[in-house]
């Protein structure tokens, strides 16, 4: 019998009865007489006295503990005495008096201390998980987390959706990363991919009529990793047949309502905002704005023209730009604190930053001289900049104007101060179908390769209209994406349901009819025995929880997490393996292991 119940269980209610408690020693403080631990489990913490007036033997031993020993203790539980209550802790009125003493297990001296990891570098924290695990902190996040897949878990089954596994020695599926491969010992030279989603399975679910599919899945991404990256991550997937977007939209928002109310307490509300992809990039910069402050970007092309300044000008005439972002109270900053700001634009990929000052009632830059009064005046109306503000302009070809205002904002506004508290959610909408590499020099799906085209656009497709690459850049799609305060927290589509489609999607793709039928032929097949029409959508997990924790990094809501350089530092994989195991996999190495 090692409890009666647990260390953050005990309460006033327990007062002068006798409990045996089990759990880690978090602070010990030897007092001469009387020695105190914290003792600790996943519930809490409660207070333990030994004294040598209750048991001699006990407090005897109790000189041996030490951080994080592992102990049973009895005794009885008694009202604090007055003045020496803990307010810190919900059970911070009483405290157990020790009679009996079992250490458990010892533990050598920490590597850190666990009541604060600030300071503590996250190697040495991963390095130690089960350690830095047994913080507060990090339980509470995976307590969270837990309750977060749970409470999906049950609303997906409640609105009649089933969990069904994918496999995960597979093929390759699109997502636009690069595939982790394993080798294949039975068969020589041939390698599975570990599914970067499960795509083409819940697409052949549907064809199997299972109508709607859930599942908690881990996906593999080997790409560069940020802190909102993982190259395992988990993703809620879900796909239904029947439905257009706003089947998939309402399901999720009735989802992430019922979600944030029973986990955090907070009304979301619903129907949630839309915004075509094409104002999002105009008025934002970015596909994924972040709506908890406005600054947002207004079209400076028109009045730009009116006025004599040669560096927008020529953008003009080349094709491009001018746009510009409020830099809320900037005014005062100096020409170097300026020009470092140019610095950071520079290498965002513009060539400059122009700028221009409200104040003392009027405009400050070395390009005022280029506009006249009431230009200068309509472009502060646009922005809405008043006095203290400082209008920052970039004017280049389009796709960097967007690009780089979108950036700028976000930093004014973090620099500023001006990002509210709360939980701001958009859905993005009317996505083009495809996106120029320029790399390739061909078109690359933007969702993936299997989401279909706006019902008018399917027609012209079929047809084979839409030849040219103006033609095919305007092809609208039917994807969406969810972004929650500036982060895409899940995104997914209508999917092409007809074989010729698909075919002809492919062909656009520059991809051969050959490999097309190599890598996703038994989707080609299934999509020709009667395939209804779908869609459906995977909101990434980690994402998603480290948003409603206020977690800095995804990092902290992944119990055994990989660093950017895609090491688990806990177990040490990625490793080398030994000679025989390649000879099994029929690989041998070229370069040189360490
Ligand atoms: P997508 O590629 O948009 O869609 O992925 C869905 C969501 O997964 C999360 N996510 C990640 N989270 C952590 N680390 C990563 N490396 C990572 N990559 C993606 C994001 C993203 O929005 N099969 C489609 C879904 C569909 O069409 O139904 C898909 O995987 O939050
Ligand atoms: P220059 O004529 O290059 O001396 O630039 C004059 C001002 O315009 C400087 O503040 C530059 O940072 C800025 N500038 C230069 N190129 C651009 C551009 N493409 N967009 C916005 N501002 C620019």
């Amino acid at each position: 019998m090692y409890r009666d119940k647990s260390c953050g269980e005990v309460s006033e209610a327990d007062i002068g009865r006798e409990l045996t408690l089990s759990g880690w020693v978090f602070r010990r403080r030897d007092h001469g007489g009387l020695i105190f631990v914290d003792l600790r489990d996943r519930s809490g913490l409660v207070q333990v006295v030994f004294s040598p007036d209750v048991s001699g033997e006990a407090h005897e031993s109790a000189h041996q503990l030490r951080s994080e020993f592992v102990v049973k203790v009895r005794g009885e539980v008694r009202r604090r005495p007055e003045g020496t209550e803990n307010p810190d802790i919900p059970n911070g009125t009483v405290e157990l008096y020790a009679g009996e003493l079992t250490i458990l297990s010892r533990s050598e001296a920490l590597p850190f201390v666990l009541d604060d990891a600030t300071g503590i570098s996250e190697s040495l924290r991963f390095k130690y998980r089960y350690l830095d695990l047994r913080r507060q902190e990090m339980q509470r996040n995976l307590l969270f987390r837990h309750r977060v897949t749970k409470l999906m878990r049950d609303y997906l089954d409640a609105e009649g959706f089933m969990e069904i596994e994918t496999p995960m020695l597979t093929k390759s599926t699109p997502e636009g990363a690069r595939d982790y491969l394993v080798p294949s010992r039975l068969n020589p030279g041939h390698f599975y991919a570990l599914p970067q989603s499960p795509q083409l399975f819940k697409q052949i679910l549907m064809m199997s009529g299972l109508e709607r599919y859930f599942q908690v899945v881990k996906c593999f991404r080997d790409e560069d990793l940020r802190a909102d990256r993982q190259p395992e991550f988990t993703q809620v997937d879900m796909e239904m047949s029947f439905v257009e977007p706003d089947d998939v939209i309402s399901v999720v928002e009735g989802m992430l309502s019922r979600l944030f109310r029973e986990t955090l307490g907070v009304e979301i509300e619903t129907p949630m905002p839309r915004l075509s992809y094409r104002d999002a990039m105009e008025r934002f910069g970015s596909d994924k704005p972040d709506l908890r402050f406005g600054l947002e970007l207004k079209e400076m092309g028109d009045l730009a023209g009116e006025g004599g300044f040669k560096v927008f000008l020529s953008a003009l005439e080349s094709g491009g730009r001018v746009k510009a972002v409020c830099g809320k109270s900037m005014a005062g900053m100096s020409r170097k604190e300026i020009d470092l700001l140019t610095e950071d634009v520079r290498s965002l990929g513009a060539k400059g930053l122009a700028w221009i000052k409200v104040r003392d009632g009027g405009f400050e830059s070395p390009i005022v001289k280029f506009f006249p009064e009431g230009v200068l005046r309509e472009m502060a109306r646009r922005l809405e900049a008043e006095e203290g503000d400082m209008m920052l302009f970039v004017a280049d070809r389009e796709d960097v104007v967007l690009d780089v205002l979108g950036r700028l904002r976000l930093e004014i506004a973090r620099r500023q101060g001006l990002v509210s508290e709360g939980f701001r959610f958009l859905w993005i909408v009317d996505y083009p179908l495809l996106e120029w590499d320029d790399d390739d020099q061909r078109f690359q799906a933007m969702h993936h390769p299997f989401t279909s085209p706006a019902d008018a656009d399917a027609e012209l497709m079929l047809q084979g209209d839409v030849v040219d690459r103006d033609a095919l850049a305007s092809l609208r799609a039917k994807a969406y994406d969810i972004v929650l305060n500036g982060s895409e927290i899940g995104g997914g589509s209508i999917r092409i349901h007809d074989p010729a489609l698909q075919k002809r999607m492919f062909e656009i793709l520059g991809i051969p009819e050959d490999e097309a039928r190599l890598k996703f032929g038994f989707l080609l097949d299934a999509l020709r025995y009667g395939a209804p029409p779908h869609g459906g959508i995977a909101l990434g997990l980690d994402r998603l929880v480290m948003l409603m924790l206020g977690a800095d990094s995804i990092r902290d809501v992944i119990a055994f997490p990989k660093t950017q350089k895609a090491v688990c530092l806990l177990s040490g994989a990625p490793s080398p393996v030994d000679e025989r195991q390649l000879r099994d996999l029929h690989i041998r190495l070229d370069a040189v292991t360490e």
